[in-house]
């Protein structure tokens, strides 16, 4: 997909995770490895790009759909070339910021994920929470200088969990992702009971 190592094992072919090439290998590697993912999970992924680290959730999930929302055509050609050997990949060019654009396609997900290096990548985030369902999980990647130069990453990472228990999650952890990915945090959470 991306240059990385082939690992055939009994039958099996294994493929490399690159943890400098994707951020949720490097959340592996840090040392959370709960995801809520099974064969059967539907993803929502805001910021697939060419679709390095979809790929993998793409396999993780074998038989469920990844939603993969990206807004530069540049990358979405990359992304569709990727769906046409994957049945379960659907790429969908848009704005996260405006999901109603595709509100028809997407319903219910077991996983948000958000790896978008904007200003508003939180508030972006909050409106997609609507395609979340109550069971599921969210993962935000958290880019603290996109946020804002000047500031330590570790003020804006506690802001950040401020204001998505805010928009009605309960946060379950911050977890930088140096050495892998420099100013970057994987923000874990899932709906309160509330919601
Ligand atoms: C850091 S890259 C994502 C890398 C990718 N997640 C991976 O691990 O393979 C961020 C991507 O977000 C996209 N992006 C930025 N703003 C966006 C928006 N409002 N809606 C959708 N995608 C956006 C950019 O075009 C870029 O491709």
């Amino acid at each position: 997909m991306y240059g990385e190592r082939l690992v055939p094992d009994g039958g099996v072919e294994y493929r490399a995770w690159n943890p400098r090439r994707s951020k949720l290998a490097a959340l592996l590697l840090k040392g959370w490895t709960i995801l809520p993912l099974r064969r059967t999970s539907e993803v929502l992924y805001l910021g697939a790009a060419t679709g390095t680290t979809v790929s993998h959730l793409s396999d993780l999930c074998s038989e469920g759909m990844v939603y993969a929302v990206e807004v530069s055509r540049r990358a979405f050609q990359g992304l569709v070339a990727l769906a046409e050997k994957r049945h379960n990949l659907l790429p969908i060019l848009a704005d996260a910021g405006r999901p109603d654009a595709y509100a028809h396609t997407v319903t219910s997900v077991d996983l948000l994920y958000q790896d978008i290096a904007q200003r508003d990548q939180v508030p972006i985030f909050a409106k997609n929470l609507r395609f979340l369902d109550p069971d599921g999980a969210a993962i935000l990647m958290v880019k603290a200088r996109s946020i804002d130069v000047a500031r330590k990453p570790s003020g804006i990472y506690r802001e950040v969990r401020t204001q998505l228990e805010r928009a009605g999650l309960h946060v379950l952890a911050a977890v930088p992702l140096e050495p892998f990915q420099a100013d970057h945090a994987a923000v874990i959470a899932e709906p309160t009971e509330s919601q």
